[in-house]
């Protein structure tokens, strides 16, 4: 038997290397509707009848729900020898579709596109750049303006943020009393090209880290323009320690923006000198309880 330490440093390898085996089988799970199948029934459900709803295999669906019951994601009760399931509180609330708090549509986009970017991680940390252009076929040249490869995948996208933006949204938004600013811009579509429209404040969420330093800063002078003395420009991302060495999950985002756009993520310090660089002043940043922060600053 290994010391201790041995014990623990083979425990922690396992977990990182088999992670990415977690992800698939809560989104298998997902895709495959076991947690809306689950809450549509009125009882509990053994996996043979699980199976015959989700017109999947006897053997397969067994072995994916225990798995989900080893990760908390569902639980199972023994009645006559036989496994019954239900889902966890974590699963009615986040995982079945018709919840309104469901983040069902940010797991099938992590599922069918994300996924397959991280498959590439390692050219992309050699290259410096991501790969879509393997990951999807999409010709080099045309990297991020390609990254969506269809109109569906663009619609997924989008209820993914806005599944996120359902549970975390509102704290994001009460960071600041926005009471002085009456009329807000939410920028979105081409607002490298378009002209911008009037505003008081102008939100810029989940936009820059998409982008490298040169183009945030485009963006911001062009927001800093047209922005009335006064005005402000608030920033909402998921902020790195001040280090950069942590939280994890937004080391590991910053590794996505990596492998899916041209950006990456940032600290507050490096916000701050990027809306210093384009002329605006007094930044101040609060972090939420959630996955992201929001940064303000004035004209
Ligand atoms: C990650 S989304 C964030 C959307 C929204 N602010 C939110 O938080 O849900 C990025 C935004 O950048 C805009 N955008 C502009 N140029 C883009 C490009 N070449 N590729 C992707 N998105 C682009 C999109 O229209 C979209 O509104």
């Amino acid at each position: 038997m290994g010391s201790p330490d041995e014990q623990a440093a083979l425990s922690l390898l396992d977990h990182c290397s088999c992670g990415f085996m977690v992800s698939q089988v809560l989104f298998a799970a997902c895709e495959l509707g076991v947690f809306d199948v689950l809450a549509e029934a009125p009882e509990l459900l053994g996996s043979d009848t699980v199976a015959t709803r989700l017109g999947a295999s006897s053997r397969g669906t067994e072995l994916l729900l225990d798995a989900c019951v080893s990760l908390k994601l569902l639980q199972v009760e023994m009645r006559g020898g036989k496994a019954l399931y239900k889902n966890t509180e974590l699963s009615s609330t986040y995982l079945v579709r018709s919840s309104p708090r469901s983040q069902h549509n940010m797991l099938l986009y992590l599922s069918r596109t994300t996924y397959l970017c991280w498959a590439h991680l390692a050219q992309a940390v050699r290259e410096g750049r991501n790969q879509y252009h393997k990951a999807f076929g999409v010709p080099s040249d045309e990297l991020f303006s390609a990254i969506y490869r269809s109109e569906d995948e663009q619609l997924q996208f989008m209820r993914a943020l806005q599944d996120i933006w359902s549970v975390q949204g509102r704290s994001v938004m009460a960071a600041f009393d926005l009471s002085p600013f009456p009329l807000i811009c939410d920028l979105g579509g081409d607002f490298f090209r378009d002209p911008l429209p009037d505003a008081d404040l102008y939100i810029l969420a989940r936009v820059l880290h998409d982008w490298a330093d040169e183009k945030c800063t485009r963006l911001l002078a062009r927001v800093h323009r047209v922005c009335k003395p006064g005005g402000g420009v608030l920033v909402v991302e998921s902020l790195l320690d001040a280090d950069g060495r942590g939280p994890l999950t937004t080391q590991l985002y910053s590794l996505n923006m990596l492998a899916q756009t041209e950006g990456r993520e940032r600290t507050p310090a490096q916000y701050r000198a990027l809306l210093a660089a384009a002329g605006f002043q007094g930044v101040q940043c609060r972090a939420t309880w959630g996955l992201y922060g929001a940064i303000l600053a004035r004209k």
